[in-house]
């Protein structure tokens, strides 16, 4: 496995950030994880739109344009030289005073990070994973609105750490108002009766490209689908579930809370998209 560290255009195997760099020190920052396919980058529009959207919603310049994004992307990616790539862009505020106020980082700090690709194991997709519904809300859109990917990821780590100690892989949030929203670093679905739903992004949550993927492959292959604002007891009669996310792809769910979903195996809606997905990866260019 090589890791390349991209740091503002020059390519590191190791990279340092300073200890008042306003993302160390506040999570003052934005980022992005990218996926490939033939070491090919997967959705790179759709990411670096996000990334956009996301400094937008700090009030964060970032100083290089998509063109530079790409091709230091690709240089670095061919520098590390692994099979598959796990890429991470992050864009911090930079240097300042120690001091809240943003006004004193004049430099924005740009990292492109490569590694080899992580992959979850094979039994997880056969089995499916174990999701608690942890006490720890997700953030309200009014505070720090799920919808931008800030660096400050506290509110999820939280819930992972809660997730762990009730014995499950991961987490499922709620928003203040007792919805449903997401996972740690994935979206969520849930079938009832051969109809796909998700919560839709008003209840707080990330806009997954992989999300939005699914939605649209759902709509193409004549799935009912729904997004909408659910309670937790909504889950009650759910045959299926699963996550969605970049790296993860489809991820099923057999378990909540330690009760077992369907037939405790990924459910036939579930294994179907994951189908349409990875043969929707194939054929990216
Ligand atoms: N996470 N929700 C949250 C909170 C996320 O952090 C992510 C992505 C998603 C899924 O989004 P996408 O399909 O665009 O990857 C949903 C990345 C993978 C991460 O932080 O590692």
């Amino acid at each position: 496995m090589t890791t390349c560290i991209n740091i503002n255009g020059t390519i590191e195997d190791e990279a340092f950030v300073s200890v008042l760099d306003h993302g160390f020190l506040f999570g003052d920052s934005v980022y992005e994880v990218v996926g490939t396919r033939q070491n090919k980058t997967c959705f790179l529009i759709e990411h670096l739109q996000r990334l956009r959207r996301s400094a937008n919603g700090i009030s964060l310049n970032i100083p290089f344009d998509d063109e530079w994004f790409r091709r230091e992307i690709e240089r670095t990616i061919e520098i590390a030289d692994n099979q598959e790539s796990y890429i991470r862009i992050v864009v911090t505020r930079g240097v300042g005073d120690i001091d809240i106020d943003p006004s004193s980082c004049h430099s924005p700090c740009t990292l492109i990070f490569v590694t080899e690709a992580h992959t979850y194991p094979v039994e997880l997709y056969e089995n499916g994973i174990h999701l608690a519904v942890v006490s720890i809300k997700r953030n309200s859109k009014d505070a720090l609105n799920p919808g931008i990917k800030t660096g400050n990821y506290l509110n999820n780590v939280l819930a992972k750490i809660e997730a762990g100690r009730l014995g499950a892989h991961d987490a499922l949030m709620l928003n203040p108002s007792g919805q449903l929203t997401e996972s740690t670093t994935s979206n969520f679905f849930f079938v009832q009766d051969g109809r796909i739903m998700t919560p839709s992004l008003d209840c707080g949550i990330l806009a997954g490209i992989t999300r939005d993927t699914v939605i649209q492959m759902a709509h193409e292959k004549g799935f009912p689908l729904e997004e909408g604002r659910w309670p937790i007891e909504a889950l009650e009669k759910a045959d299926e579930m699963f996550l969605t996310g970049t790296i993860k792809q489809l991820m099923p769910v057999t378990r909540l809370d330690g009760k077992t979903i369907g037939d405790g195996k990924p459910g036939p809606i579930t294994r179907r998209l994951m189908n349409f997905y990875q043969n929707l990866l194939d054929r990216l260019e």
